[in-house]
């Protein structure tokens, strides 16, 4: 694709010495020409060609293209039209052109008459900076930069954050109004090659989410997308943004477009996924989630179906602060994934039964539990639940079966969840809890609540508890001891549960 390339300092462009030098080792080599492929900035353009002259000099055939794809400018400006990443499309097409023995002039000829069709235009959420000196401009958190160059240099607009489908929009928007001094001109049913092109810091989840906006909104807007590519290809160290690279297309372009080349950092799309297309799957339907199975009320349901109401709202309550101790021990998101589980189950409640059986009730909470609350949570409540609703069947619903249910639940946590008491996790809640349930056993009807009231006091001695244990096992196990002084969101979480659970079941 390319023979060689020169590097300058940092954003900057290369002396004559070293261009000259590049040239005369490839013709050396036996070229019987060389093609300068350089970037729309001064310093190139003067260095590159004051190369170029005295390559000539010494009998090199030398030619240079200059490459100002850049879409920014909506009036004229002194500074005019930069070489940004459509440079790279020029790189591949005249590397093809050339390994099909084209003539440098033709060569010439054929990517000058390219370069009117290829704009580019880039977006930015942070400055980039020179290692060891400061960012190359100020941008404000929760705004974004359009139209910037490769070096750093501030863009043309500034604006809010937007959604990626948003902000694409905007880019195609602005590169293609006609109004503009640097438009790119596109017309419905053009044939387009597009390339995605991630400015240095952002994720490849972000690079496909702004790839799949990118495609939308060309073939929405009546655009042919022939290829896509999208990739790291023109960076400016750590900028956290992208740009968008669009190149009218024809039959013979993509013919270059598409030759093979074992230039490491080019995509090899023939794998199947060179057509635009085929970075899309359809979206596939929302599963409606609950069990399949027809579920009868009974006596009991009413009063179940309080408990789980109170049970939700006293998790979503305690959101935030479920999520401020785990920032101190974890990720930060317990509270997120307890609240999550509890919408679920709201939404469930609002168009199901509560089962009269408490067995298919905990069943179908274990299935709601693990398809929405996720993480390591989602597994263990859901294991809990699982295990507790064998014990709970044929209607058996007394307190001494309830002890026996919920603790199979603690021992199938502990089986699989590879945690024990005084290991700082919700175990150290759920297990006083239990053994209080199941001491109270053999109690007569009727003492079940009182054993139920005691059982949630363990539960919330057992959460505080945890303020002074090391962790051996969980989220915070992977934290220095002595940073651990909160409680364990975890077996606070499940301290909450019983409270609610007791409440709930005391009101009139
Ligand atoms: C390249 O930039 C110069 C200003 O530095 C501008 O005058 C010129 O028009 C630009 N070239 C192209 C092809 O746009
Ligand atoms: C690109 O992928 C194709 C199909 O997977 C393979 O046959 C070909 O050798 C690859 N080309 C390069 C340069 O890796």
């Amino acid at each position: 694709m390319l023979s060689a390339a020169v590097a300058g300092g940092v954003f900057a462009s290369p002396p004559p010495a070293s261009i000259l030098a590049a040239i005369l080792c490839l013709h050396g080599a036996g070229a019987s020409g060389v093609l300068l492929i350089v970037k729309n900035y001064t310093g190139d353009r003067l260095n590159f060609g004051l190369a170029a002259e005295q390559a000539r000099n010494h009998g090199v055939d030398v030619e240079m293209v200059v490459v100002a794809d850049d879409c920014a400018f909506t009036c004229p400006s002194k500074a005019g039209k930069r070489g940004l990443c459509g440079t790279i499309l020029i790189h591949k097409l005249a590397g093809a052109l050339a390994d099909e023995g084209c003539s440098l002039v033709h060569i010439v000829a054929k990517v000058t008459e390219v370069l009117q069709g290829i704009g580019t235009l880039g977006v930015s959420l942070s400055p980039c900076s020179v290692p060891g000196c400061r960012p190359s401009f100020e941008l404000p958190p929760g705004d974004m930069e359009l139209g910037l160059g490769i070096h750093g240099e501030p863009g043309v607009r500034r604006s809010k954050v937007a959604t990626a489908d948003e902000v694409v929009s905007a880019m195609i928007d602005h590169m293609t109004n006609a109004a503009s001094q640097s438009c790119l001109h596109l017309q419905t049913g053009d044939v387009l090659v597009v390339c995605v092109n991630n400015l240095g810091a952002l994720s490849r989840l972000e690079m496909a989410v702004v790839t799949r906006a990118a495609i939308l909104c060309l073939e929405n807007r009546g655009m042919v997308v022939a290829r896509v590519m999208a990739g790291s290809f023109m960076t400016s160290l750590e900028m956290a943004g992208m740009s968008l690279t669009l190149m009218r297309a024809n039959p013979e372009i993509l013919k270059l477009f598409d030759a093979k080349t074992s230039a490491p950092a080019w995509p090899n799309l023939s794998g199947g996924c060179a057509s635009g297309r085929s970075y899309l799957t359809a979206p596939t339907p929302m599963s409606t989630g609950g069990p399949q199975d027809v579920l009868l009320e009974g006596p009991q349901s009413p009063v179940m179906r309080k408990v789980l109401e109170r049970v939700c709202s006293t998790l979503l309550e305690y959101q935030e602060e479920l999520n401020a101790l785990d920032r101190a021990s974890g990720d930060g998101d317990c509270g997120n994934t307890h609240a999550q589980a509890a919408k679920a189950i709201q939404v469930w409640l609002q168009s199901h039964v509560v089962p009269g059986c408490p067995g298919q009730l905990l069943s179908a909470l274990a299935g709601l539990v693990q398809e929405k609350m996720g993480g390591s949570s989602g597994a263990l409540y859901s294991l809990f639940l699982t295990a507790a609703s064998g014990h709970l069947t044929g209607g058996r619903s007394h307190a001494a079966a309830w002890a026996n249910a919920v603790h199979a639940g603690m021992q199938a946590m502990r089986r699989y969840g590879g945690a024990d008491l005084g290991d700082r996790t919700m175990l150290d809640a759920l297990c006083p809890a239990v053994d209080e349930l199941m001491k109270a056993n053999s109690t007569p009807p009727g003492g079940g609540m009182a054993a139920l009231k005691a059982a949630a006091q363990r539960a919330a001695d057992g959460a505080e508890s945890t303020r002074s244990l090391a962790a051996k096992a969980g989220r915070a196990s992977y934290i220095a001891a002595e940073r651990l002084t909160l409680p364990d969101p975890g077996a606070k979480a499940v301290a909450a549960i019983l409270s609610a659970v007791v409440e709930a079941l005391e009101e009139p």
